[in-house]
């Protein structure tokens, strides 16, 4: 009898029954439902007025991920979160409290802080205004020509704050429910995963020439795969995916790795794929016809043990299979552990045609301590992801990404159609997006 599920979740549970260890229970939690038909207009990547929607309706009133905690280890380190025109000064203001202020002087408006660092105070370059890390004000050069003013009122604006996972998450609207509604699933999902023991070894920053949306959405499904990865299909089960969606913020995909895709017309042997998953390949230790998904997850348990000096437990699929979270609008932390990475993506400026893309690794605390946080190296015109060494082979990976991505905002500028043609379950974590994103927007 054929199995009524779609294939990828009949593929993966399968694969989960056949796991030598315990697999998390959150890997067993599938889809609660179908986003349905979403018409996906064109114009939504591509117009100024639907770019000042999101600003206005998404940007100014989510959740949405700053920094890491271990970003801002010291009291008066900050980071500067700039999304669209907004601009939020995140800083520890004291030992155990992170507050965020938008970036322009309460005088004449002047942006406080230029980037990110460490400060005693915030203190405007254009006549000395002057706060305290914690948003009191500090002192005003002349304060008796501003007698309007009540010093102990007078505190830079606030956006909320909450973290979760290490992370440090805004929000500029004041009347916002608690972060931890807009989490959803997540944190219980996580439970086992927890990314606050993580430390940020890569951060790669670059600006791509399309939407936000288009570069966000090209993450959330390993549709393309066939075209854009070729070299991933012999040890990548592409179409053997498992896409889920979970209420109006999570959704999550599990790849298959360490076995051929569908589209290879050919039987690719163990050998094959081990030679290809070169960084846990250690062919002497290899007792023959030991299946290399099982080879690729010993040998990613030991590296992680000899990292963190101690055992991480985990199932097969943690070790080897690539399992990628959403969080509306733009986060993806992945809990697996041979792609332990964090993607963000946000609109560049208030130009619907440009994007900026933060890659991170977070790996596990080696056994010797907590080393600083990779601070951003941010791509130059001139670079790719392959000028990032700390990215190892997922350079490749993403310049190939970044190869397609310019196209596609081309081609939906050139597009004389008023909606786009998604697959119904390949697909279904973009019509989930887009049902969430229309309810933001209201279109
Ligand atoms: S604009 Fe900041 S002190 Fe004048
Ligand atoms: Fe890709």
């Amino acid at each position: 009898m054929t199995d009524p599920r779609p294939r990828g979740e009949a593929f993966i549970q399968g694969l989960l029954d056949g796991d030598r260890r315990v697999v998390p229970s959150a890997l067993r939690v599938l889809s609660s439902t179908d986003p349905g038909d979403v018409v996906v207009a064109p114009d939504c990547y591509t117009s100024r007025a639907y770019h000042d929607l999101e600003v206005e309706r998404v940007w100014r009133r989510v959740w949405q991920m700053a920094c890491r905690e271990e970003d801002i280890p010291d009291v008066g380190d900050h980071v500067v979160y700039d999304v669209a025109d907004l601009s939020l000064i995140v800083v520890r203001s004291a030992p155990d409290r992170i507050q965020a202020f938008h970036n322009s002087c309460l005088h004449r408006g002047t942006q406080l802080r230029g980037g990110s660092g460490h400060a005693e105070e915030f203190r405007c370059p254009f006549h000395g205004f002057t706060w305290n890390i914690d948003g009191t004000l500090l002192r005003i050069p002349c304060a008796w020509d501003f007698p309007q003013i009540d010093p102990a009122t007078f505190c830079l604006p606030e956006a909320k704050v909450g973290v979760w996972g290490g992370f440090v998450f805004v929000n500029p609207d004041p009347a916002a429910a608690p972060l931890e509604d807009h989490l959803e699933v997540l944190p219980a999902h996580f439970a086992g995963w927890p990314l606050e023991e993580r430390w940020k070894s890569a951060h790669v920053v670059r600006i791509v020439p399309c939407n936000w949306k288009v570069v966000l959405e090209a993450f959330i499904e390993s549709y393309h795969t066939v075209a854009v990865h070729p070299q991933l299909l012999r040890t990548t089960g592409d179409s053997l995916t498992q896409y889920d969606v979970y209420g109006r913020h999570i959704s999550r995909m599990i790849t298959p790795v360490g076995m051929p895709s569908e589209h290879v017309g050919r039987d690719v042997s163990d050998e094959e794929i081990l030679s290809l998953m070169f960084s846990t390949r250690d062919a002497a230790e290899v007792p023959a016809g030991t299946p290399a998904r099982q080879v690729i997850a010993d040998g990613v348990r030991r590296t992680i043990a000899a990292e963190a000096g101690r055992e991480v437990e985990m199932s097969d699929t943690e070790a080897v299979d690539a399992v990628e979270y959403f969080v509306f609008p733009n986060f993806m932390p992945w809990p697996s552990y041979t792609t332990p990475l964090v993607y963000r993506f946000r609109p560049n400026g208030n130009d619907p045609d440009s994007a900026v893309i933060d890659v991170m690794l977070l790996q596990p605390v080696p056994a010797s301590g907590r080393p600083p946080a990779a601070r951003p190296r941010v791509l130059g015109s001139g670079e790719t992801f392959a000028d990032a060494p700390e990215l190892g082979y997922l350079g490749r990976i993403l310049n190939q990404d970044y190869a397609t991505l310019g196209r596609v905002q081309r081609g939906l500028h050139a597009t004389v159609r008023t909606d786009l043609t998604l697959a119904h379950y390949q697909e279904a974590r973009i019509r989930h997006f887009h049902a969430t994103l229309a309810d933001y927007v209201g279109s």
